[in-house]
């Protein structure tokens, strides 16, 4: 079983925002859209770029560097130039918290 790791505080992320976290050595963006909370890797596929830094509208992220999309939801590279898909993490919320499986 993968176990669940405690990120931060369910308020920390903002409805249609990305948060960037540093979580136990790996770089995890975080978004909030519609009170959902998602978890994709916050490194672009493509280059070198933080997808916190980026635009999200609706459930797309787009990269700050050459406007690449992504699917939060599950990490689909959805334009040009990213092609390679986001790693996505499972998340749940217990107790105000968010919870990630990281592994
Ligand atoms: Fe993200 Fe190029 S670095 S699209």
């Amino acid at each position: 079983d993968t176990p669940w790791t405690d990120v931060c505080n369910e308020d920390d992320v903002f409805d249609d925002n990305a948060v960037g976290l540093q979580i136990a050595g790996r770089d995890i963006a975080l978004y909030k859209v519609e009170g959902r909370v998602f978890a994709t890797d916050n490194s672009c596929t493509h280059g070198r770029a933080r997808l916190c830094d980026g635009f999200l509208e609706g459930y797309e992220i787009e990269c700050p560097l050459h406007q690449g999309r992504f699917d939060i939801r599950d990490g689909r590279a959805t334009c040009a130039p990213a092609t390679t898909d986001l790693r996505c993490y499972p998340v749940r919320i217990e107790g105000g918290r968010v919870f990630l499986q990281l592994a």
